[in-house]
């Protein structure tokens, strides 16, 4: 990632033209919350009314634009945010195609080589809260940003909704299968954010990356059930944990809700099962 910094923060971004996807500010290590793009500054007056909002604020910031502040039921800070000026994409090699059992010559002639080095992150994903307000917490998300319900998580009992991942409503538009996955815990905290990388390589290559520095590797890699995304986990020096991750199925409205009991939905299409350490896993 590259980024721009100021005397308080840092601004990464990916290769996608977003301005900046992760903020690091000085202080105590400390998770303070996520941020949504809103799709016009109509929306923002309209969330502008929400209870406890912050009105309609410019943001003094690398990128400029107009935010909304609002804080959700576990104290976080949500900022929903518009017109932040876009930057010119950062262009990588463009891919080998693969060969495959059905296309066995997309890339006849050709060696497959793979370039060395991090993973090229293109944009955020998700972010996960664990909270033991987990009912309160989904219906707050769903109620004041208009998130929908992918996919509900019960264990045992279908009453008893564990989980819940939620996507965007954008009508006939696909978008990503989760955006917010929220977690009943003892714990309150982060669990993850996640950033879309180039490809499936792109996801083993950055592995490889990461594992010489001797960071703390958390989970994957291996292909989700509830996303399908192929992910990889890995804890930052101040133990935030951040998934790269490739391939997602993406939904649009027509796509629905569903329930599933958790040893269905919490399990891998292929990868080993999630380690206590993550699951157990909350960034205060
Ligand atoms: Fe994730």
């Amino acid at each position: 990632m590259q980024g721009r910094r100021t005397g308080k923060a840092l601004y990464m971004r990916g290769t996608d033209p977003a301005h900046h996807i992760h903020v690091t500010e000085k202080g105590d290590p400390r998770f303070v919350g996520v941020a949504y793009y809103a799709e016009s500054e109509d929306d923002l007056e309209r969330l502008a009314k929400a209870p406890g909002a912050s009105g309609i604020e410019s943001i003094d910031e690398p990128g400029g634009g107009k935010r909304v502040r609002l804080t959700e039921p576990n104290g976080y800070q949500i900022e929903v945010v518009h017109g932040i000026a876009p930057l010119p994409p950062i262009k990588i090699k463009p891919r080998q195609k693969l060969n495959t059992g059905e296309n066995p010559l997309q890339r006849a002639g050709e060696l497959m080589r793979l370039p060395r080095g991090p993973s090229h992150v293109k944009r955020i994903g998700h972010a996960v809260l664990m909270t033991p307000k987990f009912t309160e917490t989904v219906h707050w998300f769903r109620d004041t940003l208009g998130f929908i319900c992918s996919d509900d998580v019960y264990a045992g009992e279908k009453d008893n909704v564990i989980g819940s991942f939620n996507r965007c409503d954008r009508g006939d538009h696909y978008v990503d299968h989760h955006v917010f996955f929220c977690l009943a815990h003892e714990k309150t905290g982060l669990n993850h954010l996640s950033f879309e990388v180039e490809d499936i390589d792109d996801v083993a290559m950055g592995h490889d990356h990461l594992a010489q520095f001797g960071y703390e590797h958390m989970w994957g890699i291996g292909r989700h059930v509830l996303g399908s995304q192929v992910y990889d986990y890995w804890a930052d020096p101040w133990g935030r944990v951040h998934e790269h991750w490739a391939d997602s199925d993406r939904l649009n409205l027509a796509n629905g809700s569903n329930l599933l009991p958790a040893e269905e939905a919490l399990v891998s299409q292929w990868g080993e099962a999630p380690p206590a350490k993550f699951i157990n896993h909350a960034s205060p």
